[in-house]
């Protein structure tokens, strides 16, 4: 009796819900949102030196304070030994601060030091990097739950013997390169960030080292951010993007998906050129067909500065900068959000 005295009870009660609004299952108890409060800092600049100009940028990057600096290449620029660059930057920033390699053309070969020996006495200090540090590798940050993965490739430059690496179409660094991206995407990691010591879109002196094709499939698969060294300027471009109107890259505008300095996220790319981390400042080529690519630059012959790109990256939100070392006044900033 009791269980069809149960069921009859519960019969009137759903009978009685339908069509009353008071019976309609009720908000949960407010519960603390969970927004994700994490965040990942880091600066990056190539093209250093051991002079002066290299002290004040590591000064700076100190006075940042980032999780880890991402070096984009070219070291001493002299046949010092590779430990006295070194014992330059852990002095400034600590034995246990994450410098991260990547060698830029003056060491790959080892025509001014040797970029296996830089990275004996700076190395990786990131949990988890894939590849070869100093080379080719990947990182994710933080290590759980990243919110970035920072890839570094190295084409357009010599390595031993004088070869380039591969990184043709189809070939192993290719491929390599390709599924970073894509696993990055599939594991739903907010953001991707390549870096390369070359650019390919340059107003200083350099055509594109880094290869058309390589640069192609970058923007194709919408890395949201480029960082290059190799050009002593700082130079950064408007948000590229292929279409249905722009296949390849081209400098014009069917192939720039945004052109100031909030972007959306997923819309295209951006390249930075950070290559004022100490050694010397060319000049801009205004003249530089490739020109309508750029938003904002800093060279010899404009608002010159040394300083370094500094990075912060959340789940819904990347900052960029340019912050100078102590005595210039250059500076540039723009963000990407989701
Ligand atoms: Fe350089």
């Amino acid at each position: 009796m009791a269980t069809r005295r149960g069921s009859a009870s519960a019969l009137l009660a759903l009978l009685m819900c339908i069509g009353l609004a008071a019976c309609e299952s009720k908000p949960a108890p407010e519960q603390p949102k969970t927004t994700d409060a994490r965040s990942v800092h880091f600066t990056a600049a190539g093209d250093t030196g051991v002079e002066e100009g290299a002290e004040a940028v590591l000064d700076k990057i100190k006075e940042l304070s980032p999780d880890f600096n991402l070096h984009l290449g070219d070291m001493s620029y002299s046949n010092v030994p590779e430990q006295q660059f070194c014992d330059m930057v852990t002095g400034k920033l600590g034995k246990d601060f994450p410098y991260q390699l990547l060698a830029g053309n003056h060491e790959s070969d080892g025509l001014q030091g040797d970029i296996e020996k830089f990275a004996e006495c700076l190395p990786n200090k990131l949990p988890g990097l894939k590849g070869e540090y100093a080379k080719q590798w990947y990182v994710d940050m933080p290590q759980e739950r990243p919110l970035v993965r920072v890839i570094m490739l190295s084409p357009g430059i010599p390595f031993e013997g004088g070869d380039e690496l591969d990184y043709s179409e189809g070939s192993e660094r290719w491929k390599w390169t390709e599924n970073a991206i894509n696993s990055a995407h599939e594991a739903k990691i907010p953001w991707t960030v390549v870096g390369m010591h070359t650019p390919c879109f340059s107003i200083g002196r350099y055509s594109c080292d880094a290869g058309r094709e390589l640069t192609n499939m970058l923007v194709k698969k919408k890395v949201d951010l480029v960082l290059n060294g190799h050009e002593h300027i700082y130079q950064r471009t408007k948000q590229l993007a292929t279409s249905v109107s722009c296949r390849e890259m081209e400098a014009r505008k069917g192939c720039m998906a945004d052109t100031d300095d909030s972007l959306d996220k997923g819309k295209g790319t951006v390249f930075v050129t950070s290559g004022l981390g100490g050694r010397n400042i060319r000049p801009i080529n205004h003249g530089d067909e490739e020109k309508p690519y750029f938003a904002a630059w800093s060279g010899s012959n404009e608002d010159p500065a040394m300083g370094t790109v500094d990075v912060r990256v959340t789940g819904s939100r990347m900052d960029v900068k340019f912050v100078p070392a102590d005595g210039y006044t250059f500076t540039d900033s723009f963000s990407i959000s989701r």
